[in-house]
């Protein structure tokens, strides 16, 4: 054969290997308002910048008259290529062969990008829209998925890596995605469960649709499977490239620091005036972090699920930052099950790629009740403090108004190794606020007291007298447990000041093979 024919050869090939699964197959997925495995790459990465790997790969498979059945890529398109010209290595499956599911080839064409960023030390990007393990392969796509799971598992820490849920994603296959850092959702056209409708079904009678069992909307509000639900795949792919701008190519580096023109003097004096006099009124916390934070840019995370902690990045003078702060606006910011869960991941997430935490605290302690007890607050709540006490990045800590109880040690207190523990002057660091101790201190008084004025006179007294002396920041400056009281419109300069200090901050845990965090 001619060189040139050899040529026209690979060319051919290429192009059938781009067409998928075919022309029609791509129609149908435009039309349920999905992009094509390719076109998703073509989106997400720089310009021009993707090379693909294992074009020409197909099935071995001959049952069920699969050898008849074959095309180039087997249903993945994977390869490397860069985001803001940094580096990452991807996998896409293709809905238009085979419906995505997983074969053996495929999976090997996976663990093929997920080995060569490990070794390369550069994000992982998974992009799933498939109908799970290929029905034909039988065990070997079964293996093919736990190899995959065991490469998660050996990259979780070095590399980031980050799932894209724009299609069906269901059975054992959603283990990867959840072995994984942050998954993204698109609202109606994607969802993620162990068992479908049709199971869910016949085994408990239940009926549901796939968008209420495992729906964006049902894993970014009430599982937190879903850290985000995109209006659609552009907003998905933005939030992904979004997300890397906040974190290192791996375990190894640290974050990027960009230029920035926002004043780091900038004062705000709105924050002077924004925890209310009343203890017990709300305000948004979202506030506080939007006018601290470079150019009032907050990404959060997971945002409908637990909303009375609230954690995402930022920037202060250029240097990505993880933040969690207690939401008064949401049950007055309190520590329940699902928030503890979802801030020691992020704080783990940060303290793994060496992303500093800046922590904004006014929490009026653990959330009581049967409900919770049952449910392991005790546990859950372990995790948090324990992934704050185990995290060694540098540990920024403001303490806005109520620091009350155990959740005054977790919340990057000085005793979790926080390097830096402002107070406003608003602070109010206490065992418990000043009702629960008033009717814990004065029982036996409260209990002779029988005229209901006098004991409304008697209350306000003791409360008075609590708070003069306990809700305040004074007490803790004086232990040196906080380190100054700063003024709320100075938060952004003096926590700019506290990053540059740490920066070459340096702090180990003992040698161990691995914790035991309560799970
Ligand atoms: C082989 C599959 C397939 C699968 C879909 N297809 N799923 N082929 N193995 N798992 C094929 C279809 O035959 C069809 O081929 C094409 O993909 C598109 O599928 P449709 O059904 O036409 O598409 P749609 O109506 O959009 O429905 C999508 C779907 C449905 C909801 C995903 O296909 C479905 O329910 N598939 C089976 C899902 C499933 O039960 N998978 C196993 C899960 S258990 P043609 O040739 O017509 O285009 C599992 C275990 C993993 O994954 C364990 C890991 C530890």
């Amino acid at each position: 054969m001619a060189i040139q024919d050899k040529i026209k050869e690979l060319m051919d090939m290429r192009a059938k290997a781009r067409l998928g699964g075919g022309e029609k197959r791509i129609e149908s997925q435009h039309k349920k308002g999905k992009y094509t495995a390719r076109e998703r790459i073509e989106m997400l990465l720089d310009e021009g910048s993707f090379e693909e790997f294992d074009m020409f790969v197909s099935h071995r498979t001959v049952d069920f008259g699969l050898d008849k059945q074959t095309y180039l890529s087997d249903g993945v398109v994977t390869g490397y290529g860069t985001i803001d010209g940094r580096l990452v290595y991807i996998f896409s499956q293709d809905f238009t062969v085979f419906g995505g599911s997983l074969s053996e080839m495929y999976a090997q064409k996976i663990c093929k990008v997920m080995d060569k960023a490990m070794k390369v030390g550069a994000p992982l990007i998974g992009i799933n829209d498939s109908g799970g393990a290929r029905i034909q392969e039988g065990v070997k796509s079964l293996g093919g998925y736990a190899d995959i799971f065991q490469r998660n598992i050996m990259a979780s820490g070095v590399v980031p890596q980050i799932s894209a849920i724009f299609g069906p994603c269901a059975g054992g296959a959603v283990y990867s995605p959840a072995l994984t850092d942050f998954t993204i959702m698109t609202k109606g056209t994607s969802y993620m469960f162990v068992t479908g409708p049709r199971v869910v079904k016949t085994v408990t009678g239940e009926v549901v649709t796939e968008e209420e069992l495992g729906g964006a909307s049902i894993h970014s509000s009430k599982s937190g499977v879903s850290h985000f639900a995109a209006e659609d795949e552009h907003e998905g792919i933005l939030l992904i490239r979004k997300l890397l701008s906040y974190m290192p190519q791996n375990n190894l580096e640290d974050p990027i620091m960009t230029v920035c023109d926002d004043p780091i003097d900038r004062l705000d004096d709105v924050l002077n005036e924004i925890v209310p006099e009343s203890s017990n009124k709300p305000y948004d916390i979202k506030d506080v972090i939007e006018s601290i934070v470079d150019y009032n840019e907050f990404l959060e995370v997971q945002r409908s699920y637990a909303p009375n902690i609230v954690v995402g990045f930022a920037k202060f003078n250029g240097m990505p930052v993880g933040i969690v702060a207690n939401q008064p606006s949401y049950l007055a910011g309190v520590l329940d099950i699902n928030a503890s869960r979802k801030a020691a991941r992020f704080v783990r997430f940060c303290d793994a790629f060496n992303i500093p935490i800046v922590t904004l605290v006014d929490v009026p302690g653990f959330l009581p009740g049967t409900a919770q007890e049952y449910g392991g607050i005790i546990l859950h709540g372990a995790k948090l403090l324990f992934a704050y006490g185990e995290a060694t990045v540098p540990k920024i800590t403001i303490i806005l108004r109520k620091a009350y109880g155990g959740a005054y040690d977790v919340m990057s207190s000085k005793h979790l190794r926080g390097d830096i523990n402002y107070a406003w002057p608003t602070a109010e660091i206490a065992v418990m606020g000043p009702k629960g101790a008033i009717e814990v201190l004065h029982a036996k008084e409260l209990k002779e007291i029988t005229d209901d004025q006098e004991r409304v006179k008697f209350i306000a007294e003791k409360e008075e007298e609590y708070r003069n002396k306990f809700a305040n920041p004074y007490v803790a400056a004086k232990y040196g447990y906080i380190d100054d009281v700063i003024e709320p419109r100075n938060t952004r300069f003096r926590i700019i000041r506290a990053l540059q200090m740490l920066s070459t901050k340096k702090d180990q845990n003992p040698p161990k093979k691995h914790s035991n965090i309560p799970l």
